[in-house]
């Protein structure tokens, strides 16, 4: 490409951007100052009415437990008749990557000209803020979700308010494997002509 700008280090991150499978994420984790500066850099994500709705819950290592039985409850809960072998393969999602990085909306639905759709949205570009920073700091990561991140059981074990919506729980490491380029997308799919 010819275009001046698309050497720009900032235009050939999010060109190259890719998520890590969260098996692939391995020690060491970011420190507190690198997640500080990363969700500080999520906190730069458009918002409409400057609500703010972001909130989020860092949980590392050994805290990551927590969670660990809040997915076993839920997936049990969820699942009558579940094996023991089950419910232990629900929980060891939680413990994947050495880090999980909780990101919530705490959705407010009294202010008419922001509607709950884009207060979520600001969640998701400040999710994106966030991986890009991490990213720029040689870390890896994965947005994932799953049908257990919004029970009641995981919200709690986060210190969410059960009326937030969980917007994802960010695998976060080392990556182990670098993952191969992307396969261009043919911009003629998205692109609406008339
Ligand atoms: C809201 C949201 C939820 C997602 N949930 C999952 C998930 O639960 N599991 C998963 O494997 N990928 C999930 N993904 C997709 C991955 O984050 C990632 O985008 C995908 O693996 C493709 O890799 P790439 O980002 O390098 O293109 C989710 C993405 C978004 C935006």
């Amino acid at each position: 490409m010819s275009l001046k700008h698309a050497q720009n280090p900032v235009i050939q991150a999010l060109l190259q951007r890719r998520s890590t499978p969260a098996k692939a994420l391995t020690a060491p984790s970011p420190s507190e100052e690198e997640l500080q500066l990363a969700i500080e850099c999520g906190t730069t994500a458009p918002d409409h009415g400057a609500l703010r709705p972001w909130r989020v819950r860092v949980m590392q290592d050994e805290q990551r437990e927590l969670l660990a039985d809040a997915f076993g409850r839920a997936f049990a809960r969820l699942n009558p008749d579940a094996t023991e072998q089950a419910i232990e393969a629900a929980r060891s999602k939680a413990l994947r990557a050495p880090t999980v990085i909780a990101v919530a909306s705490d959705t407010r639905h009294d202010v008419p000209k922001v509607p709950a759709f884009e207060q979520v949205a600001s969640t998701a570009a400040f999710i994106e803020h966030m991986q890009l920073a991490l990213n720029a700091m040689d870390y890896g990561c994965v947005w994932v979700t799953g049908p257990l991140s919004q029970t009641k059981e995981v919200k709690d074990a986060l210190g969410f308010a059960d009326s937030v919506d969980v917007v994802g729980l960010i695998q976060v490491g080392t990556p182990s494997v670098m993952p191969p380029p992307r396969k261009g997308v043919d911009l003629a799919q998205i692109l609406i002509s008339k």
